[in-house]
C-alpha cells in the first residue's frame, strides 16, 4: 500500500481494512466514525484493487466512479496506491485525550446550547478550523461535535443542538454541573479548508453552520477568496447567528450570506425551500467552484448530488454530515 504524496507505504493483513492496518502502523490517517458513516476517511484509489466490507454508506454514486473509497471498509484486493489528498501538516495534528472545563454554557436559540470549553493552564488544542471532537461520556460511548471557532488558544467552542431524546445534549442542558469537568478526544476528521483560490461555495443545515463558521474566521480577515453562505433552518428564531453573518458580509465584500427558511415565517421574504436547491437556484454551474457542506446527513446528501450535477468536480468536494452517534449505526466488524 503506497500513499501518493508521502514517502510512506505499508502492509494490510487479510482481515484488516486499510485504516486498521495505518493506525496499527502509527500513520496519521483521516478518520471519524469508522463505521462507513462520515467520510472522514475518504481517499482517492489512484492504482490497484478494493472490496468495501459493506457498499460505502457515505459515498455518493459520482464518488464511487470519481475513484474515491472509504479506508475504515476498504480491503485491498491487490497492491494499492491512495491519494491522501490532505496536508503534511495534518500528521502533526493527530487526536489525543484531553480533559476540559465547561466554562460558559448560554442558549443560543430555543433548541441550541453553547459550550466553551476551557483546557488545562497551559495546554492548546491544535486543530484545522471545520474539524470536530468526540466528547467522551462516562459510560464509554463518544459525541461528535464540530468546533465552532477558530482557534483561538483559549477555549473551543461547541454548538449543541437539544433534541428531545438526546441523551447528552439533555444532559448539558438540565443535568450538568456548572464549570463541569469533560474529556474528549480530538481534533478529529477531514473538513476543513483546502489552500485555493477558487470561489466557495458553503451549504449549511441548522447547527452544521458550526464548522463553517470557523472556516469563515479563519479565512476572511486574511484571504479574498469569494465565499458565499446558504445556510438552512426552520423559521427565523433558528437563525441564531444571524447578526454575526450579516455582520460579517458588510465588513467582507468577498463573503456573501443567504438564510433559506424551511418553514418561513409569515412576512419573510428571504429565501425558501431545501438550502441546496436555493444555492443552485444561485450558481446553476459550479465547475469553477469548491463546496463545503455541513449538517443532516439527508441535507448533505443532496448537497453532494447538487454540486455534481452543476458540474462540480468531486475532488472539491468536502463535507461533514451529522449523523447520530456511533453507537446508533449497524456494526461492521
Ligand atoms: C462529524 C460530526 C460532527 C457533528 N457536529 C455536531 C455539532 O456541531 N452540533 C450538533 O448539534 N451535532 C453535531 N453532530 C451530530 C451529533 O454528534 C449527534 O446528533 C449526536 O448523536 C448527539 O448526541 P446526543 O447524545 O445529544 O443525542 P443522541 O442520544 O445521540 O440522540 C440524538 C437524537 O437522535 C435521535 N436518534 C438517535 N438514534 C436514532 C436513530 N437510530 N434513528 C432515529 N433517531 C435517532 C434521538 O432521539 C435524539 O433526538 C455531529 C456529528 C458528526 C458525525
Ligand atoms: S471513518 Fe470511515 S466513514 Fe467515518
Amino acid at each position: 500500500m503506497y500513499l501518493s504524496d508521502r514517502p510512506q507505504s505499508f502492509t494490510v493483513e487479510p482481515d484488516e481494512t486499510i485504516l486498521q492496518a495505518g493506525l496499527r502502523q502509527h500513520l496519521a490517517l483521516p478518520f471519524g466514525c469508522q463505521s462507513g458513516g462520515c467520510a472522514s476517511c475518504r481517499v482517492r484509489l489512484l492504482d490497484g484493487n478494493v472490496a468495501h466490507r459493506l457498499p460505502p454508506p457515505a459515498l455518493s454514486t459520482a464518488e464511487i466512479d470519481a475513484g474515491y473509497i472509504l479506508m475504515c471498509l476498504a480491503q485491498p484486493q491487490s497492491d494499492l496506491r491512495i491519494d491522501l489528498h490532505q496536508p503534511a501538516d495534518l500528521d502533526a495534528l493527530r487526536p489525543q485525550i484531553w480533559p476540559c472545563r465547561v466554562q460558559m454554557r448560554s442558549w443560543l436559540a430555543h433548541d441550541v446550547l453553547r459550550l466553551q470549553l476551557k483546557l488545562p493552564k497551559g495546554k492548546t488544542l491544535h486543530y484545522l478550523p471545520g474539524q470536530y471532537i468526540d466528547l467522551l461520556l462516562d459510560d464509554g460511548r463518544r459525541r461528535s461535535f464540530s468546533i465552532a471557532n477558530a482557534p483561538n488558544g483559549e477555549f473551543i467552542e461547541l454548538h449543541v443542538r437539544v433534541t428531545p431524546g438526546g441523551r447528552f445534549a439533555q444532559w448539558a442542558a438540565h443535568e450538568m454541573p456548572d464549570r463541569a469537568m469533560l474529556r474528549f478526544e480530538g481534533p478529529l476528521g477531514a473538513f476543513y479548508l483546502r489552500e485555493d483560490t477558487r470561489p466557495i461555495v458553503m451549504i449549511a443545515g441548522g447547527t452544521g453552520i458550526a464548522p463553517l463558521r470557523a472556516m469563515l474566521q479563519s479565512l476572511l480577515p486574511q484571504s479574498q477568496r469569494p465565499v458565499h453562505l446558504y445556510w438552512g433552518v426552520r423559521a427565523q428564531r433558528d437563525l441564531y447567528l444571524d447578526a454575526e453573518l450579516t455582520q460579517l458580509a458588510q465588513a467582507h465584500p468577498q463573503f456573501a450570506y443567504r438564510p433559506v427558511l424551511s418553514e418561513p415565517d409569515t412576512g419573510w421574504n428571504g429565501a425558501t425551500g431545501f438550502v441546496h436547491a436555493a444555492a443552485l437556484r444561485d450558481h446553476a454551474d459550479l465547475h469553477t467552484h469548491a463546496a463545503y457542506l455541513s449538517g443532516p446527513p439527508a441535507m448533505v446528501r443532496a448537497g453532494k448530488d447538487a454540486f455534481i450535477a452543476a458540474g462540480g468536480d468531486p475532488d472539491q468536494l468536502f463535507y461533514d454530515a451529522f449523523d447520530y452517534a456511533f453507537e446508533t449505526w449497524p456494526g461492521v466488524g
